[in-house]
């Protein structure tokens, strides 16, 4: 287990965060040392946004200040994630190569002034990228101080450019062997799209009405294999010279830029950046979803929340300070769900330059703050976990979760604007987060066979093998939860023929839909069993189902809207409309009666969370978390790491991390 590597460096959790040293001088980093010690700093990610000090002219490295400050973080006791810096490079290389610079699909070239300005397929980007994190790994690939590398910092910008436009054609040749098979594979007999040499097909520029969906779909998954192979370059030049662990930080739940599965697999620890965008329980709810991501991301290993902060960076308009104990409650709540730690970004907040009012562990204040002080107990929290090294975290409830069925439903053209990916996938999550229940994120295509319970939300697209997956595992026992819109196109965004969904899981399911009638954006419907819907409606037939409950007005009157079969040992639910909340957690918690699942401790009051990590050996801890305004009963008096002593009650906003009997 890689990360055991990390903690076994750090003789335990990690608690730090990014620490840029070259914005301050020698008597704030004097400053730095002594307040790292006091909030149990040990580890600090270094260099992130460097490249134009340690690379102040092409080729000319400057190594002396890195040497430094590793050196005295290493005597101050804290180790370091050492970044390359390539996600931010500087002005003389943008001056050399202005055709690496980014170019949106309108045709508008970005210049630097800001950072992640660079086009990844732009052979002098990749060139430069590698040698900079060849020259940093070659110098400091066996350092003391050096626990981890960190690559690039997440991979975001995207590029239309002639270099982007050459790569993907490559791109393209291999996975579509022949013109003729993309022109099938793309639909091109409409609209007069066909192509007759590889030079006619470009990147899905601006258009003038709907681009080519399955144009739209290749791109993204190119720039995703793009952006992969970047990575692995980077990846490859360091471990030609350093023993070390190699991660890269991903991005937010909200940005699918990448298919982080590809990532997961790459990447020796799964590391992700999270910053909650609402207060309170939304917050909370979210953290969850952010974590229970990363460990889905990772295999189920545990992995590292990078960088939270220490406030909101936005909520709707404004960052927004957290409520007192919400620094300790979310970096317990990534813990729970398998994080070996918790970071930050960033150490100490800058005076100036463009994240001058991005929060930080010691903020403008100084350490004579309420949020140092809540850093400092967080840290020392942190501390106390130890023992959680390389426990993991085991779900039996599932949430599908596929980089293509997202990008599917991000194409022009479709039959609503309601069909929103991130909004279905976040609301299966949350409804079952509610529930107290602890929910992976699972890849269609993979084994299911482990969960209980599996919920399909927007899967709009849905391979032939992703169907053949489901309807197997429906077969063999499961309880499989699928919501409206699913599997209406194949993985090239062709329409299944003869019903909806595919038919492997129409088997399954034992329906089929023959229409589809997208609800008005006010518009809500009640169905026969008194809940209520939005957004979509389906005529559908049953195929072997019982129809659970119908629609109740207009043209779908008394078609079946909630459906339940049969099928081999388990059972394929199907709701064909959109279920209001309350009607959606009623729906869930049916189900999760129905496959047997509980809540991880059972009988907590509603805004209480607990998670269970379990270590190999059988020994397991209850990471408690009460999110809620009143003090919270636990269900037996527990051993507490965090107070050394039993616990048997939670006040308001209260934590605990219980030893297991
Ligand atoms: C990201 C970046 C950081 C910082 C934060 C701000 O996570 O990695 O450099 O800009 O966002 O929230």
């Amino acid at each position: 287990m890689t990360t055991r590597r990390l903690t076994d460096r750090l003789g335990g959790l990690a608690f730090g965060g990014d620490y840029n040293p070259e914005q301050w001088d020698e008597e704030v980093w004097k400053q730095d040392d002594e307040l790292m010690r006091r909030a149990g700093v040990n580890l600090a990610t270094v260099g992130v946004f460097s490249w134009a000090l340690l690379e102040p002219e092409e080729g000319r490295y400057d190594f002396a200040w890195l040497d430094a400050h590793l050196d005295r973080l290493h005597a101050n006791g804290v180790s370091v994630d050492l970044a390359t810096p390539t996600a931010s490079p500087p002005p003389w290389f943008t001056l050399a190569h202005p055709d690496a610079l980014p170019v949106g699909p309108d045709g508008t070239r970005l210049t630097h002034g800001s950072r992640d300005t660079y086009c990844l397929a732009a052979p002098a980007y990749r060139d430069a990228a590698r040698r900079v994190a060849s020259a940093l790994a070659q110098r400091y690939g066996d350092h003391p101080a050096l626990a981890l590398w960190h690559v690039h910092n997440e991979y975001v910008t995207l590029c239309w450019c002639d270099h982007t436009a050459a790569a993907f054609r490559v791109w393209l040749q291999a996975r579509h062997g022949s013109l003729d098979v993309l022109n099938e594979a793309w639909g091109t007999a409409f609209w007069s799209q066909r192509y007759t040499s590889w030079e006619q097909v470009l990147p899905p520029r601006a258009t003038q009405w709907h681009q080519n969906p399955g144009q739209a779909l290749d791109f993204r998954r190119f720039w995703s294999d793009e952006t992969l192979a970047a990575y692995r370059e980077q990846r490859d030049v360091i471990r030609t010279a350093s023993d070390r662990p190699v991660t890269t930080n991903l991005m937010l739940p909200g940005y699918q830029n990448l298919d982080l599965w590809a990532f997961g697999r790459e990447v020796d620890v799964v590391s992700i950046d999270h910053y909650p965008t609402g207060p309170g329980l939304d917050a909370a709810a979210d953290t969850a979803f952010g974590a229970d991501r990363a460990r889905s991301f990772a295999g189920g290993a545990p992995w590292l929340l990078m960088e939270q902060g220490t406030s909101t960076v936005y909520a709707g308009d404004r960052v927004l300070g957290k409520e007192p104990g919400e620094i300790l409650r979310h970096s317990l709540g990534h813990i729970a769900r398998g994080s070996e730690g918790a970071l930050f970004f960033q150490w100490r907040q800058s005076r100036a330059g463009a994240e001058t009012w991005h929060s930080a562990m010691v903020p403008h204040a100084g350490p004579d703050s309420r949020t140092f002080r809540e850093v400092t107990e967080t840290g020392a929290a942190v501390a106390r976990l130890g023992e959680l090294a390389g426990s993991t975290v085991r779900a039996e409830v599932a949430v599908l979760h596929d980089s293509d069925a997202w990008w599917a439903l991000d194409v022009d053209g479709l039959p609503s604007a309601e069909l929103d990916y991130h909004a279905a996938l976040r609301r299966a999550h949350r409804t079952l987060w509610d529930a107290g229940v602890t929910v992976d994120l699972a890849h269609p295509e993979q084994e299911l066979g482990r969960y209980r319970l599996v919920v399909a939300p927007a899967l709009f697209l849905l391979s032939d093998a992703g169907a053949a997956n489901l309807r197997g595992y429906v077969e063999d026992g499961g309880t499989l939860l699928v919501q409206h819109a699913a599997g209406y196109v194949d993985d090239r965004l062709h329409a299944r023929l003869g019903g909806y969904p595919a038919a492997a899981l129409r088997e399954a399911l034992g329906i089929r839909v023959e229409e589809y009638r997208p609800l008005g954006r006010d518009e809500r419907i009640v169905l026969s069993d008194s809940s209520h819907a939005a957004a979509w409606s389906e005529s559908l037939r049953v195929e072997g189902a019982e129809a659970l409950a119908s629609y109740t007005h207009g043209l779908l009157a008394g078609s079946p809207a909630l459906t339940r079969h049969r099928f081999g040992a388990g059972h394929g639910w199907y709701v064909s409309a959109r279920l209001d909340d309350a009607d959606q957690a009623g729906l869930v918690t049916r189900l999760l009666d129905a496959a047997g699942v509980q809540p991880e401790l059972p009988g907590l009051p509603p805004a209480v969370e607990a998670v269970t990590r379990h270590a190999e050996d059988g020994r397991r801890w209850h990471v408690v978390m009460n999110h809620g305004a009143e003090p919270a009963r636990l269900p037996e008096p527990l051993q507490d790491l965090l107070t050394d002593g039993p616990v048997s009650e939670l006040p308001p906003g209260g934590c605990a991390v219980l030893r297991a009997r």
